[in-house]
């Protein structure tokens, strides 16, 4: 049976006749930057995520970089990031002239360790971005509760997580702001870039605003140095309609996850801990394994596409060699990327297919 890890094309069958009048009416529009189909789409996001503000920018690592910006983030200033994730959270603290700070993870959790958090403050940190790995909300109480001690602003990079819920809250307004991608492959996706920053903060709010579109505050008024970072028209009509379906689409992701916890239980790896106070929402289900690539290639025999999400840490990436984090500094990031591998968890997914995924593990992996 083949199992891939995502299906793009048979999502557009499903939205074809949604998605293909929303376009026509942006041609028809002529709105291609912005318009009415984006601002539409802000507010929505905005109601969706509980926040104020929702700013439509061009991808996920522009949201990044605005909202270190908006947050204060300076040339030399620090900024507390774990090392287990896309590499872009730790590129846009140094779009701004800023050090990454890397910070090990919880194991339990694959997020940010709260616990190890206090110690690498210095005078020189301004901010902490927790990013919520996987859907998995990152512990936002204790990390707010170090950043009010220490008067650190604290970024969500929410770029997996849309949706997901810390402590019955939607992330996206747990901190000062929050950063979404819209990435074709993330569990609310473009038809190409797409990004998104949100916030209470009318300061905030209006910064990126203006910061996405060259620093204009009016036509031609220029009142800073700013960037490209707009929403494509074309990007606003399609998030709009993948809004409606995400409630439908979170639900059967997490109905899948539960299913493979059930058949995975006594099979010989390690998951993440979903806190039950809190709702995942299943951007990745990821698995820790002994011997993880000949997992991966056994999988791949039976037509079981995975992903390793991801196979190096950050402060290892030659980009960071500069920060002098030899292997070890970090030794629960290094162990999880060592052993970690995302299993297929897309809304398309048919019952059988979940089982027989998780009966290919088990019987590659052994019993407990
Ligand atoms: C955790 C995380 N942060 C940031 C990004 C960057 O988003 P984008 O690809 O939209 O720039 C991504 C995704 O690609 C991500 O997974």
């Amino acid at each position: 049976m083949k199992v891939p890890v995502l299906d793009l094309k048979g999502e557009f069958e499903q939205l074809r006749g949604e998605i293909l009048p929303a376009l026509e009416r942006v041609c028809e529009n002529a709105s291609f930057i912005l318009g009415e189909e984006v601002e539409a789409f802000e507010q929505e996001f905005a109601d969706f995520c509980g926040t104020k503000h929702c700013i439509a920018l061009a991808n996920g690592t522009a949201a990044l970089h605005l909202g270190l910006l908006a947050l204060g983030v300076q040339p030399d200033d620090e900024v507390i990031t774990t090392p287990n994730t896309f590499l872009a959270t730790a590129e846009a603290i140094s779009y701004c002239g800023a050090w990454p700070v890397f910070v090990d993870i919880d194991p339990t959790t694959a997020n940010l360790d709260p616990r190890l958090i206090e110690r690498a403050v210095t005078e020189r940190t301004r901010a902490i971005l927790p990013v919520h790995l996987y859907g998995r909300p990152a512990d936002m109480d204790a990390i707010g509760e170090i950043a009010e001690r220490h008067k650190l602003r604290v970024l969500e990079d929410a770029a997996q997580a849309h949706g997901a819920r810390y402590r019955g809250r939607r992330v996206g307004g747990l901190g000062a702001a929050a950063v979404f991608s819209f990435y074709p492959t993330k569990n609310m996706a473009a038809y190409g870039e797409a990004g998104a920053l949100t916030t209470d903060d009318d300061q905030i709010a209006k910064f990126a605003r203006a910061a996405r579109s060259h620093g204009q505050t009016a036509r031609y008024e220029h009142e800073f140095v700013g960037y490209n970072y707009r929403m494509h028209g074309f990007q606003g009509a399609v998030l709009r309609i993948k809004l409606r379906h995400l409630y439908g689409w979170t639900a059967k992701r997490q109905e899948i996850a539960r299913e493979y916890r059930r058949l995975l239980a006594d099979a010989r790896v390690e998951m993440p801990v979903d806190d039950p106070r809190d709702e995942c929402v299943y951007h990745q289900f990821v698995i820790y394994a002994n011997n993880r690539n000949a997992v991966v290639a056994q999988l791949a025999e039976r037509g079981i596409e995975t992903i390793v999400h991801y196979p190096k840490p950050a402060h290892l990436q030659p980009a960071y060699s500069s920060l002098g984090c030899p292997p070890g500094t970090f030794p629960q990031a290094e162990r999880a990327c060592e052993r970690v591998l995302s299993l297929p968890i897309h809304p398309g997914l048919t019952a059988e297919q979940v089982t027989y995924v998780a009966h290919a593990v088990r019987e590659i992996v052994g019993h407990k």
